[in-house]
């Protein structure tokens, strides 16, 4: 059982790892993006530790088959508690109200003939090079080989000068590389727009083409620029003058012949030869009539309101005609493809293709690669951007040099899909990470595998999952993670890729049947459409009561949670009491990237908390206490078995949460009896309220714990403390 048997230090660890390289642990995440995957470690541990007897650090590295047992994800988004059920033999259900979800998670786990994948995918890519590959080549600038391969194209927003009418290049600086992957600062010329290296980034001297001096500041500041030419101040974005335009004004490119003795990257200033090329595609573009090129408007929306005020109206602005041009052939490809699998399989490619082939892509001007539309969970719009090679660019050992290109997407699919068919767990042994293969188990719908049965059954559904339709009682787990109150607008920022995917492979999709994949019935917070917390509340409430009444009697709902505001915790807490289960165990779980925390300094948090939920059960007697002290003693014990959390510091803000959740789960358990679900939605949340009130709230422990929370960001001492006196015997239970 999970409360028992969740070894919190080990699960924790491998989480951990996991979100540092998600990549490395589950590559099967890499055939498209998603917003905010949880680790696959965690629900791997979740599903051993409630369905296998031995300890999960030593059923972690070995082959299980759970077939018969059938276990349902009403969030799956990404699919990560379905991929591990799946793995494990389960038969799997999953909804999401995302079309994209639906899409993406069927792509995960239907098997694919990779051997037809790659015959597919060189096709498209032989055809791509034979037409367009010579729109991303330039002249290395060392040997002069006409062959080297462009790995971006940086551009800086224009707009024309509103007294003058000469252009304005809103450049916000002029350094366009560091010298920690380059030897040298990159710095562009403001007066004759050339690139001059240099050691030296405070005192840059003069530019080594025209000699005037060096600068680091751009003229384009807190949406004001002033005019080189007339120095009138003209203010951007500009939404009147539609869509922002862009000039290229840097190359950074790849010479295969001149790398073996150069040190760091090849940098230039487009020469007259760049802007014919680039004329040239622009010309091909123009002279094509698109067919799969969306004409699609962006809706207005929290995140896409900040598209409209850069005057962006369709989603076919926010790319350049070179892009457009690749994309229009690729997508003409791969509808010629024969193989519906391998179709869709490259259809998928091409939609995750498009964080990376947009005008709002930025450079990152330290690591020197591109950073890809969705690098935050936003629509940032930048001033200068990043137009990868659309291509793609092997290196000499076949590895790709550069990011965001079509061989990029096929490399990393490839490995996903392989992984299918061979997964694996990384073990660290005395620093070292060994790969352990776990032979005998395979994602798939076992339905064409060669050799292999076709018992496993994969269910999935596009809809609200408040109307899911299972039968009562057939459900031996629910593994979810839900969506958390106002975190990511999934449906505003999925629609970017949706309308693209929709218009190739839509046709034959009943599930793409609408024109955008935002839905009243989504679970966030959204102002633009009226969404708050009772909306929040009422949804997760309908879906957990739905979850509760497929499951076997004492079968667990176990999901996992992150917020840094107590109030926000209130919802999850009425969803629980409505759908009649009681909280059986609050776990922390290292689960967000250590690099992606949003909210800065002491507040920030990267645990999430596993709730397990049960119609009835046992839980240690331990874990029910009834004062702030009893919490805080709790707190302290999580605390320790965090401490075997390798690179693992709790800050305040991963303190408070493992308060919230203790806090959430005690509410519940003294909250069940006597439950009224037919009081207003407000009313209940404020029971939640009152009760965690009364009980002395989130400070009440924080008291308790001063000694814990006031050391600063070293808290490693605070782990090595003496062991705790245990509240009632150590192994005592009480049934519920
Ligand atoms: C936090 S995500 C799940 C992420 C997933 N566990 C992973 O690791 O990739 C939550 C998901 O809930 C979905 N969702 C929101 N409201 C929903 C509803 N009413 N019914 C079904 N799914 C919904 C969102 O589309 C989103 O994909
Ligand atoms: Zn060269
Ligand atoms: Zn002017
Ligand atoms: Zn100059």
């Amino acid at each position: 059982m999970i409360e028992h048997d969740f070894d919190i230090s080990f699960i924790g660890g491998l989480a951990l790892q996991e979100k540092q390289i998600q990549q490395n642990y589950r590559p099967i995440i890499a055939v498209h993006k998603w917003f905010a995957r949880r680790p696959g470690t965690l629900f791997r541990g979740l599903l051993l530790s409630e369905f296998v007897t031995e300890p999960v650090s030593q059923s972690f590295y070995r082959a299980h088959d759970l077939g018969g047992l059938r276990i349902a994800d009403p969030f799956m988004g990404g699919g990560t508690p379905l991929l591990e059920a799946n793995r494990l033999g389960c038969d799997v259900i999953g909804h999401d109200i995302n079309p994209m979800s639906y899409w993406i998670v069927r792509q995960e786990i239907e098997h694919l003939d990779l051997k037809a994948y790659r015959e597919g995918a060189d096709n498209l890519l032989r055809e791509l090079q034979e037409k367009i590959g010579d729109f991303h080549r330039t002249q290395c600038l060392k040997c002069g080989s006409e062959d080297a391969h462009v790995k971006y194209f940086l551009w800086v927003k224009t707009r024309t000068c509103r007294n003058c009418e000469s252009e304005i290049r809103l450049f916000p600086g002029y350094l366009i590389s560091h010298n920690r992957r380059h030897p040298k600062y990159v710095f562009l010329c403001a007066a004759c727009g050339g690139l001059t290296e240099t050691g030296n980034r405070k005192q840059p001297g003069a530019c080594s083409l025209c000699g005037e001096p060096l600068i680091t500041a751009g003229p384009a500041r807190r949406n004001r620029c002033a005019c080189l030419q007339c120095g009138e101040i003209n203010v951007y974005p500009d939404p009147e003058a539609g869509p922002p335009l862009h000039r290229m004004f840097a190359i950074e490119y790849f010479c295969p012949a001149c790398k073996p003795r150069h040190k760091g990257r090849f940098f230039k200033t487009p020469d007259p030869a760049d802007f014919m090329r680039l004329e040239a595609a622009e010309s091909a573009w123009d002279s094509l009539q698109p067919m799969f090129i969306p004409d699609d408007e962006i809706p207005s929306g929290d995140e896409t309101n900040r598209l409209h005020r850069w005057g962006y109206r369709h989603y076919r602005e926010m790319f350049s005609k070179r892009q457009l041009l690749g994309l229009e052939l690729s997508c003409r490809s791969i509808s010629r493809e024969k193989g519906e699998r391998v179709r869709n399989a490259l259809a998928t490619n091409l939609s995750d293709l498009l964080r990376y082939q947009n005008m709002l892509c930025r450079y990152d001007v330290m690591a020197l690669k591109s950073l890809d539309i969705f690098s935050v969970h936003g629509f940032p719009v930048g001033l200068i951007q990043c137009e990868s090679n659309f291509l793609g660019i092997s290196g000499a050992n076949g590895d790709n040099v550069g990011s965001g290109g079509w061989s990029n997407i096929i490399a990393k699919f490839v490995k996903a899909k392989s992984y299918c068919d061979r997964p694996f767990e990384i073990l660290h042994r005395k620093g070292r990470k060994l790969v352990v293969d776990i032979p005998g188990e395979w994602i798939g719908d076992g339905n064409t595998t060669s050799g292999r049965p076709g018992s496993r059954k994969v269910e999935l559904l596009c809809s609200d999952a408040a109307e899911a339709n299972i039968e009562p009682g057939g459900l031996d787990a629910v593994l979810t993670d839900p969506p958390y109150f106002g975190n990511v607008q999934y449906a505003e920022l999925m629609d970017f890729c949706y309308v693209w995917l929709r218009k190739l492979v839509g046709r034959n999709v009943p599930e793409f049947a609408k024109a955008s994949t935002r839905n009243a019935m989504e679970l966030t917070g959204n102002e633009n459409m009226g969404r708050g917390l009772e909306h929040f509340t009422e949804g997760l409430s309908s879906v957990f009561r739905k979850m509760a009444l497929a499951l076997k009697p004492g079968a667990p709902l176990a999901f996992t949670y992150h917020h840094n505001s107590l109030d926000a915790y209130y919802p999850v807490a009425v969803a629980i009491l409505d759908s009649g289960l009681t909280c059986s165990a609050s776990l922390p779980c290292p689960g967000e990237m250590g690099a992606s925390i949003h909210i800065s300094g002491t507040k920030s948090s990267i645990l999430d908390t596993v709730f397990v939920c049960r119609s009835t059960g046992r839980v240690p007697a331990k874990w029910i206490v009834d004062t702030p002290e009893g919490v805080a003693e709790l707190i302290r014990m999580d605390l320790d078995k965090l401490a075997g959390v390798r690179n693992f510091t709790a800050t305040l803000g991963d303190i408070r949460c493992i308060i919230f959740g203790h806090l959430i789960r005690l509410a519940v358990w003294n909250l069940r009896k006597g439950w009224d679900g037919s009081l207003t939605v407000a009313r209940r949340m404020e029971s939640v309220s009152r009760w965690v009130s009364a009980f002395g709230g989130l400070t009440s422990v924080e008291h308790l714990l001063d000694d814990v929370l006031s050391v600063s960001p070293a808290l490693q001492n605070v782990f090595s403390r003496e062991p705790q006196t245990s509240y009632g015997a150590e192994d005592g239970q009480i049934s519920f």
